[in-house]
């Protein structure tokens, strides 16, 4: 397939001899001088680059290169200038454009700088991407995390709304992560995930050709040694046909989520209560470790200082690198206590009923459900809230998860939510009919790492628990023998200023 360049420029005679060098280089060129006409060519279709000229009027070059980031976010834009403007130009790059171009265009320096926007663009993007997913590859065997966190680079790198990893379970497809917005149709990603897997190699359906109003579906299998473990999915709005890009950009995505699969399979086999009891082991240590090492943090600041106003330079040079490496300390033992819980909030408007139905939906796939009765009531007149959709959705699949796996294929599941327009708080209630919990259960349940079943990990009251008071709210539990279990999580629905007077405060 071929790249597509979009020139905008209002001058006719630079606009068709760019349209025709352009065209010459191989790409597929759509040249206009109205600002109007290029906005409405990004909506129609996605674009590898955009020449835009700095002098234009009414709309110059930076405000649309705005436009075109706000319908393209990740576009690389090349903006065109005269030699006098090149203050504005650098101005134009700190403002999000790649690179510029003096005009008159010296020779070869169109062609050098459109190859290197193009190749560095996707260099940079690849590398963001793969370290966020090496790092969870690094820093947790827990496959659920790892696949959310390959789903979630599919979706930022790649302009799919959504990515849903399946995986193949005693024969049938399982959704284990998803990120992006929620899929209209489930079925749809099944079954180009079976196919895909079937051939073994990435296949693309377009929605348009089946008279389905979704867009395009690019499924990558996952290969693992045994052959394929599931299908690596993304889902693009109509307008937006995947690139080439795109296709090698998933294939490298999949390989990654198989990698974590195979791992996890390898961690499986060693499993059995040794892990988990290492990883226990591990968070009490640094538990016990931080706070004596925040003491010795605070005495070599002071020596530090100290030696600095006797003049000991030599003595302050030593007490700077014992500093140096109680940070190094301090920080090794924060990740370890940190471990399962999520990182700073990034809160979009969000509307719980959907999220709360993904959860389900999520959940279904996994577990037995078709003994269970499954309710669900959400109030109408609670507001969208500002809230991390994404950690949220971890929690809550969790807690279904747990509901679902009490229930063993029988009795009732509900999912309710309660809106309080007084505190601006909504309460969520997941409850089951299940054997419920023992008072020790009970009491140890949000323990990271405790767990009674016997392929559990023990993280997910715990990932729960923080996610929640991470949005200033509070999870509780009340659960009897033989009656049930009912989880609730009070939310805020906007940020709260002073965590201190949260509602889940002291909690
Ligand atoms: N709805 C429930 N009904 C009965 N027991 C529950 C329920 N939810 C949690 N528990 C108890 O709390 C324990 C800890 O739950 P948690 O979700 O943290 O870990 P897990 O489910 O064992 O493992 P995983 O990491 O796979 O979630 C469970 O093992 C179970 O004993
Ligand atoms: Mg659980």
């Amino acid at each position: 397939m071929k790249q597509k360049v979009l020139v905008v420029d209002d001058d006719a005679a630079i606009l068709e001899v760019l349209e025709m060098r352009l065209t010459a280089m191989g790409f597929d060129v759509v040249a206009t001088s109205d600002p109007r006409k290029a906005l409405e060519a990004t909506d129609a279709s996605r674009f590898d680059l955009a020449l835009l000229d700095l002098r234009m009027e009414p709309t110059d070059g930076m405000r649309l290169m705005e436009g075109l980031h706000e319908r393209q976010p990740r576009l690389p834009v090349l903006i065109m200038t005269a030699h006098g403007t090149i203050q504005t130009a650098v101005e134009a790059v700190r403002r999000g454009a790649f690179d510029y171009l003096t005009k008159p265009f010296v020779r070869d320096e169109l062609r050098s700088k459109i190859a290197r926007t193009l190749a560095t663009r996707r260099w940079a993007r690849d590398r963001e991407r793969l370290l966020t997913v090496g790092q969870a590859l690094a820093s947790s065997g827990v496959m659920a995390r790892v696949l959310d966190s390959v789903a979630q680079a599919t979706v930022e790198a790649t302009d799919a709304d959504r990515c849903v990893v399946f995986q193949l379970e005693q024969g049938r497809l399982v959704p284990m992560a998803s990120a992006g917005s929620p899929p209209p149709a489930w079925a749809r990603l099944e079954a180009a995930a079976s196919a895909a897997m079937d051939k073994g190699i990435p296949i693309t359906t377009s929605g348009a050709a089946e008279g389905a109003d979704g867009g395009t579906i690019v499924a990558a299998p996952l290969v693992v040694q045994r052959g394929p473990a599931g299908a690596l999915v993304i889902e693009t709005a109509a307008r937006l046909e995947p690139g080439d890009d795109d296709l090698e950009l998933l294939a490298l995505f999949s390989s990654q989520a198989a990698i974590a699969i195979r791992n996890t399979h390898d961690l499986e086999s060693l499993k059995s209560g040794a892990v988990a009891a290492l990883g226990r082991m591990a968070t009490q240590v640094a538990h016990e470790v931080k706070n004596p090492l925040a003491g010795l943090r605070l005495y070599v600041r002071h020596l530090e200082q100290h030696l600095s106003k006797v003049e000991d330079a030599a003595g302050k040079d030593l007490a700077g690198k014992i500093a140096v490496t109680v940070d190094h300390l301090a920080s090794v033992v924060a990740e370890i206590t940190a471990f399962g819980r999520p990182p700073e909030l990034h809160r979009v408007p969000t509307a719980l009923p959907p999220l709360l139905d993904e959860c389900l939906e999520l959940a279904r796939a996994r577990r037995p459900t078709e003994g269970v009765d499954i309710v669900t009531a959400y109030d109408p007149s609670c507001p969208q809230g500002r809230l991390d959709a994404r950690e949220l959705k971890k929690a809550f699949l969790n807690l279904i998860l747990n509901a679902l796996e009490a229930l063993e294929g029988a009795g009732r599941l509900t999912v309710a939510t309660a809106y309080s327009a007084a505190t601006g708080t909504v309460t969520v209630t997941i409850e089951d009919t299940g054997p419920g919990m023992t008072e020790e259960t009970l009491s140890r349940a949000f323990d990271l790492f405790f767990t009674t079943k016997p392929d559990g990990t023990g993280l997910g009251m715990s990932i729960a628990r923080s996610v929640v008071n991470l949005h200033a709210g509070e999870l509780t539990v009340s659960s009897r023998v033989g009656e049930g279990t009912r989880v609730q999580a009070r939310l805020p629905l906007e940020p709260v200023a002073d965590p201190a007077r949260a509602p889940g405060a002291g909690a």
